[in-house]
């Protein structure tokens, strides 16, 4: 089941261009089914918990594109990923806004955002991240990154939950 979610998004990422990366990996979803489907390309798991890292890596020996950083989104090198994925990261307007900045400026940021989308607030967010939604189907939604991270962004750790953009 899990797995099935997972693997929903595989035409959607296929579309895209460069390494991925799984932001709030958890326990390897999406990421893993991810890099297991597209061996050829860098999949990155992005996790803020230590303990949770240490569970992914032991994946790496199986899967060698696969690779995991213990961090946070907002606290990353800008504009690495040709692709991000998140799935229960956070409220979408806020995983929205901790993805964009990781995505370099033609790529694209796919959350799964469940049956409740609440695709006009993560569009409202993607404005003011240089960001537009593509498209919305299926509890998924694709924003594309159409310019550089404006100035001001990432906002600092936590003030994407506390004061939410929408
Ligand atoms: C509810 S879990 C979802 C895990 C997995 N994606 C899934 O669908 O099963 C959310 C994960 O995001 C991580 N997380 C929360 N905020 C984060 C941030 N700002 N940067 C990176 N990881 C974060 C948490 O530590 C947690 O493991």
């Amino acid at each position: 089941m899990l797995l099935d979610d997972a693997v929903r998004a595989v035409p959607l990422v296929e579309r895209e261009r460069g390494p991925i990366v799984d932001v709030g990996s958890g326990g390897g979803t999406p990421g893993i089914p991810l890099a297991a489907s597209f061996p050829a390309r860098e999949v990155t798991l992005l996790e803020a918990e230590r303990r949770k890292c240490a569970f992914l890596e032991r994946w790496t020996a199986e899967l060698p594109n696969l690779r995991v950083v213990w961090g946070r989104a907002e606290e990353q090198p800008l504009e690495q990923f040709g692709v991000a994925v998140a799935k229960a990261l956070a409220h979408p307007p806020t995983a929205a806004e901790w993805c964009l900045p990781l995505v370099r400026v033609g790529g694209a940021a796919v959350l799964w955002v469940g049956p409740s989308a609440e695709v006009d607030s993560v569009a409202a967010v993607a404005v003011r991240l240089a960001g537009s939604v593509e498209a919305a189907a299926d509890g998924l939604v694709v924003i594309r990154k159409t310019g550089p991270t404006p100035p001001g962004f990432p906002r600092r750790v936590g003030m994407a939950r506390k004061r939410p953009l929408a």
